[in-house]
């Protein structure tokens, strides 16, 4: 469904995604895990066409690398931002339709009588201002507003940040609910409730990918995964470690460069 290859994006002299590939397929959830500054919110930037870049973007075997972010969005390309970015002054269920906006022609896939069936805390918090939510709440909001953008795939930057664990549960749950129809690209910091929820992952380390195999193989190189989101300077370390061999993907990472 979704297939980006060599993806560069900078800023200035920065180079925040150094050739990034990956490939999210039709009702799979992937995940892509990785410290601050690893490229993540860059890399779904330039998927969903938001911030220009470098390289190949197949949707649906469709180059889409021309298109504005509008046209992917109506393609179904959908991204629920870092920050959730929900608006102060609106209420839950006006925030919520916002969604639709890209949608135009193109059939529902989710209207709001199904995100409150996905999110039933939402439903008695329906008039309240976003700005009075709880950040768990306008995770919800952020999610729901995703889903009525007809998501094809759907990409969640960081739904667990800053978030209690009991709250991240509930969200995690709604995920999975989700994962059901849509296909998710889900990028998170914390590895265990994106490996759960994901059959397959990539690791980012320096604007690159480092790792990519099944949540099980992931979860198993545990200690080496932690190496990579681990505070320690990993721009040149993420090269140094021999010990990816046997995780599907990363031999075709290593003869890209
Ligand atoms: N708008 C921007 N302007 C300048 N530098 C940026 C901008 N956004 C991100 N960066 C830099 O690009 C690198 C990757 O950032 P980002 O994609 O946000 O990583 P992640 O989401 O993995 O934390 C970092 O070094 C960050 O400081
Ligand atoms: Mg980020």
């Amino acid at each position: 469904m979704l297939e980006v290859e060599d993806v560069r994006v900078s800023y200035g002299t920065t180079r925040a995604v150094q050739g990034m590939g990956l490939s999210v397929g039709a009702g799979e959830a992937v995940c892509l895990i990785g410290p601050n500054g690893a490229g993540k919110t860059s890399l779904l930037a330039a998927i969903s066409g938001m911030e220009s870049a470098g390289g190949s973007f197949r949707f649906d075997g469709e180059d889409v690398s021309r298109l504005s972010s509008f046209q992917r969005a109506r393609r179904g390309i959908v991204l629920v931002p870092e920050g959730r970015r929900v608006f102060a002054d609106l209420t839950v269920h006006e925030n919520i339709l916002v969604g639709a906006t890209s949608v135009r022609k193109r059939p529902m896939r989710f209207r709001p009588d199904d995100a409150y069936d996905i999110f039933p805390a939402l439903t008695r918090l329906r008039n309240r201002r976003g700005g009075l939510l709880s950040g768990g709440e306008q995770q919800m909001v952020a999610l729901a507003r995703g889903l009525l953008g007809s998501p094809r795939l759907l990409m969640v930057d960081e739904p667990s940040l800053g978030l209690a664990p009991a709250v991240c549960k509930q969200v995690y749950g709604a995920l999975e609910h989700i994962a059901g129809e849509v296909a998710l690209l889900i990028v998170e910091q914390n590895t265990n409730d994106a490996l759960r929820l994901c059959e397959r992952g990539y690791v980012a380390a320096g604007g690159r990918i480092v790792l990519s195999g099944t949540s099980a193989e992931l979860a198993d190189r545990e200690a080496l995964v932690e190496t990579f989101l681990g505070t320690r300077d990993l721009g040149n370390r993420a090269e140094a470690i021999p010990t990816t061999e046997g995780l599907e993907g990363s031999r075709e990472q290593e003869e890209s460069r």
